[in-house]
This record gives C-alpha cells, sequence and structure tokens, in this order.
C-alpha cells in the first residue's frame, strides 16, 4: 500500500523538526546534513531541542545505505568540555541503529581567538553517520605529486582505459578533513545570512553534497537556520526539504534564497 506524503519539496517549514518528520513515511530521505542547536551554546531565540526523539526519527525516514552529517563542537561549562558531540555520535550508533561511518572534522581556517590555557578552537566534528552501507560515495580529489606523460588520444577503449590509469595516478581522494576560512563575506557573500548567529559555510555543505548526493536527491536540513542547506542544494540540482522552529529565521532564510529560487517556491 502506498503511503501519501503530506509534505512539499523545497519549502521550509516553519516549526519543530519533529513535527515535519512526523509527516514523513519511513525511508524517504537521501541525505541529511545539519548543525543542531547544542549544549545551550547560543540561545536560538529560546528554543530547545529533544535529542533522543529526534534521533530515531532521523533515522526512520533516511533511506537505508542514506548519510546523516551532524555537525558539532563542545561548550566548556565549569572549565570543563561536555563531551556533548561523543555522547551523541555514540547514541546513534549504539541506541539507533547509525553506522558512525567517519569521523570527519570542520577545521576552521580562522577560528575566533581563545583567551585562557587553551589552544584556541579550530574545529567542529562532521560525524557521517550511514544507515547501513552509504549507497553513494563521490570522493573529491586532489592531483598527486607525480605526474606522469599524458595519455594518446585516439585509440578508442584502449585510450579511454589508459586515461582512466593515468587519472588514477595523477589524482587521489582527500583526507577526512576538511578546510575553510569563515566569517563576514567568507561563509557566504549573502548579507542577510548573517542575521543568524550560526551559519555553515556553503562550500561545507557544497563538498557534503558532492561526497554523498547525486542529482535529483532529497535532501533535509532538521535544523535550517539562515537556510544554507537549501540554497546550496538547489544550486546543486537537488529536492530539499528544510525545518526550522524561530519564525524570524525562517524569514531570513526565505529572503536569502528567493533571489537564488526561480521556479516561485514561496
Ligand atoms: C546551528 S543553527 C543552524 C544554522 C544553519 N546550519 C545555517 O547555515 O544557517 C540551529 C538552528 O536550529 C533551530 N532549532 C532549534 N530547535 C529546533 C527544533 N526543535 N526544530 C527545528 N529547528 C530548531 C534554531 O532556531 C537554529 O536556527
Amino acid at each position: 500500500m502506498m503511503t501519501e506524503v503530506k509534505l512539499q519539496i523545497n519549502k521550509i517549514y516553519n516549526e519543530n523538526c519533529l513535527e515535519t518528520m512526523g509527516k514523513m513515511p519511513d525511508n524517504f530521505i537521501d541525505f541529511v546534513i545539519t548543525s543542531p542547536p547544542y549544549d545551550d551554546l547560543r540561545n536560538y531565540n529560546g528554543f530547545r531541542f529533544e535529542f533522543e526523539k529526534i534521533a530515531s526519527e532521523l533515522y526512520r525516514i533516511l533511506k537505508k545505505g542514506g548519510v546523516m552529517i551532524w555537525v558539532v563542537a563542545d561548550a566548556t561549562v565549569d572549565g570543563s568540555e561536555t563531551g556533548t558531540s561523543f555522547k551523541q555520535a555514540l547514541y546513534f550508533k549504539e541506541k539507533v541503529g547509525f553506522n558512525l561511518h567517519d569521523t570527519m572534522i570542520y577545521y576552521k581556517n580562522n577560528p575566533m581567538p581563545q583567551t585562557g590555557n587553551r589552544y584556541h578552537q579550530h574545529f567542529e566534528y562532521m560525524f557521517a553517520l550511514s544507515k547501513g552501507s552509504p549507497k553513494t560515495f563521490n570522493p573529491i580529489k586532489e592531483p598527486t605529486k607525480y605526474t606522469p606523460p599524458p595519455p594518446r588520444k585516439n585509440r578508442g577503449k584502449e585510450g579511454k582505459l589508459e586515461y582512466e590509469k593515468v587519472m588514477r595516478t595523477t589524482h587521489k581522494k582527500i583526507g577526512n578533513v576538511f578546510f575553510y576560512s569563515i566569517g563576514g563575506g567568507i561563509s557566504t557573500k549573502d548579507k542577510i545570512a548573517y542575521k543568524h548567529p550560526a551559519i555553515f559555510p556553503e562550500q561545507l555543505v557544497y563538498d557534503q553534497l558532492y561526497t554523498w548526493t547525486n542529482e535529483g536527491d532529497l535532501v533535509y536540513d532538521p535544523f535550517i537556520g539562515s537556510g544554507t542547506t537549501a540554497k546550496v542544494a538547489h544550486l546543486m540540482k537537488r529536492k530539499w526539504i528544510g525545518s526550522e522552529i524561530s519564525e524570524e529565521y525562517v524569514k531570513i532564510a526565505e529572503q536569502r534564497i528567493r533571489d537564488y529560487i526561480v521556479d516561485n517556491l514561496f
């Protein structure tokens, strides 16, 4: 029996993500990328979130082989880091059933400087959690130092094989630490986005979407804030859905992405 889906695609739902996911059937979403409001680090207009319920729902709505990128760091409370990031990653793995596929790092080239007896906080975790083995992996590659002679042209199948062999020796997949410069004018050129206190660099969303999705896939961000995931997914020809509990942020996101989205979505 087909379940009727009561959701619009390419829309930000101004509600608790639990409500949005409640309208989704099982195995519906290809890819999730998000940054949750962890450790009450910022007061996002006073909203709180129920981690355990949300974790189970995220697993339910993700397709088999789907991947979720969960971007978190820890606050320091009473002189100690909270460890929330690890607790959440282990909860996803041990209680929910996710595969902790890769603990990746979002490295900030230019973090806020820190005073006191700690080094500058340069990174956040990007936990790549999957429902079974990831169904898509398009690794980002970089050139190797070795430069072999170019392949001979026009030799049909043999030439193609030779070309692929050269590509294998001249390019290798990059490491799981992704480097980004952040801040005004760098994370995004959209001035309005900075009315939100914690935006993703657009390049981070681009790199993760490139890696784990293909054109036409359906992407979900349960805490979409200023709409970075919507904008980048749309420009990359992925379908998307977002949830954002704060009306103020939804307005910012809608205003931000309106310019990029030509097919009259709002
Ligand atoms: C870290 S921010 C996300 C920022 C986003 N990645 C961007 O690029 O703008 C987390 C967002 O989650 C929202 N939020 C908090 N609890 C929520 C809930 N239960 N459902 C949906 N959104 C929620 C907050 O208002 C905040 O905008």
